[in-house]
């Protein structure tokens, strides 16, 4: 990777950096998922501060053209994975219909009694039964989504371990015959914290999408009540819209 640093130019080093990397990348000279060098080579290949690449390095990432991954490195980023909010899709049918394999590493699988707040949300009493099932979602083996699930456990005789390794939404239609009907989603901006950067990858306090869904069987019975973290840099949501007169 050659980058024309002019030391001279009464234009900021990061920001002739960040232009560098975006010219290479539009030219195709570096391809989304190869790896960049790391910060320190930057530094030592053109004789900078580590603050002024690591600033051209979070504004590329900041602004989705690259993607750090914890221990591996900086790559090009192969594009934000476009979500249409339309439809009530299982996270292995949305990679599917990208081409991408689904994938899930199981963190927790538990049979708790349900809290109050979360009772609330099926309208059983509090100390029902629930499962408690804490998943990373991967596509093609990278960590797409961090997600912590409730299912009341009458509703899902047979939901094992093994069940929640695959797809949820699978088990519930093909297996249990029961049909999904419809969700309340709610999206927010929001920051990593805690387990969710290590286990997505991710520095403290990077964008993520946090994204709660309340899904219910198509007679009106909550089947769920899902809590997602989305990296902000490999994702985007996208809406379609009807204009409609009142
Ligand atoms: C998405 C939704 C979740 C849902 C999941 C089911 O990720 N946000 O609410 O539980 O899909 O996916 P799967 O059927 O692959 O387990």
């Amino acid at each position: 990777m050659r980058l024309a640093i002019n030391k001279n130019l009464p234009i900021p080093i990061y920001y002739q950096i960040e232009e560098g990397i975006k010219a290479l990348i539009e030219q195709r000279e570096l391809k989304p998922g190869d790896l960049i060098p790391s910060e320190r080579e930057l530094c030592e290949a053109y004789g900078i501060s580590r603050m002024t690449v690591r600033q051209a390095v979070n504004n590329l990432v900041n602004d989705g053209y690259l993607v750090r991954q914890q221990g591996r490195g900086t790559f090009v980023s192969k594009g934000k994975m476009e979500q249409r909010l339309k439809g009530v899709t299982s996270f292995s049918e949305d990679m599917r219909a990208r081409g991408m394999e689904p994938g899930t590493k199981l963190l927790s699988f538990e049979r708790i009694q349900g809290s109050k707040s979360i009772c609330e949300k099926f309208s059983v009493p509090e100390g029902t039964m629930i499962f408690e099932v804490k998943r990373v979602r991967l596509a093609d083996g990278i960590p797409m989504a961090y997600e912590i699930s409730y299912l009341p456990a009458t509703l899902l005789p047979g939901f094992t371990l093994e069940v929640a390794e695959g797809s949820i939404y699978q088990f519930v239609e093909n297996v249990l015959m029961l049909e999904i009907g419809n969700a309340h989603q709610v999206l927010e901006a929001s920051l990593a914290r805690g387990v969710e950067c290590e286990i997505l990858g991710l520095e403290s306090g990077a964008p993520v999408l946090l994204i709660q869904r309340q899904t219910y069987l198509a007679d009106g019975v909550p089947l769920e009540v899902v809590r997602s973290v989305y990296p902000g840099d490999r994702y985007k949501f996208v809406i379609d819209m009807q204009r409609t007169v009142s």
